[in-house]
């Protein structure tokens, strides 16, 4: 709260003394022993909150005064003692807005009072004033606030695509398999009902990162040309783990988090890393592992010839059940194998120049 001081009029001198005291207990009190001074010490004074004075008569010389102080200083507050048959002037100041308050010159309670509301009165102004212009920071806060956001969204998108890059790059063979994968599991999801457009895009950015914990495995392991051993697939078991604590520091939304997490989880349990069953695999890994099966049968890899949709479908089938939620399956099923083999085409092919990308790479693996 802001200092303020009472400056004090009140030409009897034992009387000014015991208004002092009273009022000394509201705020600092400046006793001034003429009108003038006052109003002048009042005036000068930044500090100086309210004018008590204790004028006897308020006649003309003293109702100009006053009111002429309060056009200067609007902000002060003017309580007059006045003789009680000059109380109609008083309060016709007051309504005019020339006067704040009136007391009989004897009746020091009542100053007492006049006072004590014009304080509570200016504090709770004060305190409104302040709150309207906390309002005011927090908007232009938040404002500020928004705008940065836009922009770590930025950031965050562009830190997604290189993570992706980094890890087609890294990860030779599915090179694409994640752009791929991301347009399958979002045919799957609206084929499931899914319309919210902020979910369908979590769903993408799950599938795009779903195998980004394998940054973390030796190349070795990774793009090892034979079969693994036992130890070597127990490290390949570990990329869920490892891609979800890489990105639970960006904080993503849980979706994205629960693909990256689950994407291994097998419908009856027999997955990993957790071995969940069922509902407890959350609701898009399991939409999401169809999708993935889906690109892992069709696409082409060196180790075997790429196969055709109908016997992915065959083979998807068969899981049903057992690696897949039957009701991911249904959906699967019941897009005609067309529109699969379109999404494969639309998303194969905007990925530029893959052959002489494939030729550049090798050479630099060599
Ligand atoms: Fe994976
Ligand atoms: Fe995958």
């Amino acid at each position: 709260m802001t200092t303020r001081k009472i400056i004090l009029f009140e030409s009897r001198a034992a009387r000014a003394r015991s208004l002092e005291r009273v009022l000394e207990s509201l705020a600092d009190v400046v006793a001034v022993p003429s009108l003038s001074g006052a109003a002048r010490q009042a005036l000068d004074d930044p500090e100086a909150a309210i004018l008590v004075a204790v004028v006897g008569p308020l006649d003309e010389p003293a109702a100009r005064l006053l009111s002429g102080l309060k056009k200067a200083r609007p902000d002060l507050s003017i309580i007059a003692g006045t003789r009680p048959s000059d109380f109609l002037t008083a309060v016709e100041m007051i309504s005019a807005g020339g006067l704040d308050g009136a007391f009989s010159p004897d009746d020091v309670p009542g100053a007492f009072t006049a006072v004590r509301s014009e304080i509570q009165k200016k504090d709770l102004e004060e305190r409104r004033l302040s709150a309207s212009r906390t309002l005011r920071r927090l908007k232009v806060e938040r404002a500020r606030s928004d705008e940065q956001r836009r922009e770590l969204e930025e950031i965050y998108e562009t830190t997604l695509e290189n993570l992706m890059t980094a890890m087609d790059i890294r990860d030779i063979e599915t090179f694409g398999h994640s752009q791929t994968v991301a347009k399958y599991a979002e045919a799957l999801a609206r084929r499931l009902g899914d319309r919210d457009d902020g979910k369908l895009e979590n769903l993408r950015k799950g599938a795009l990162l779903h195998d980004i914990g394998k940054i973390a495995i030796p190349d070795a392991i990774l793009n090892k040309p034979g079969p693994l051993s036992p130890e070597e697939w127990d490290k390949v078991r570990l990329h869920p783990t490892l891609g979800y604590g890489l990105i639970r520091e960006i904080k993503l939304v849980p979706e994205i988090g629960n693909i990256i997490l689950y994407h291994h989880e097998r419908y009856d349990g027999t997955g990993y890393p957790h071995g969940l069953a069922g509902g407890e695999i959350p609701r898009e890994a399991r939409i999401f592992a169809v999708a993935d099966a889906l690109d892992a049968i069709t696409a082409h890899r060196p180790y075997r010839k790429p196969r055709d949709m109908a016997a992915a479908r065959k083979e998807i089938l068969r899981n049903s059940g057992t690696h897949f939620d039957p009701r991911a399956v249904d959906a699967f099923c019941s897009i005609d194998l067309g529109e699969w083999e379109k999404i494969r085409f639309e998303t194969t092919k905007q990925i530029p120049f893959t052959e002489d990308f494939f030729r550049l790479f090798r050479k630099v693996k060599k």
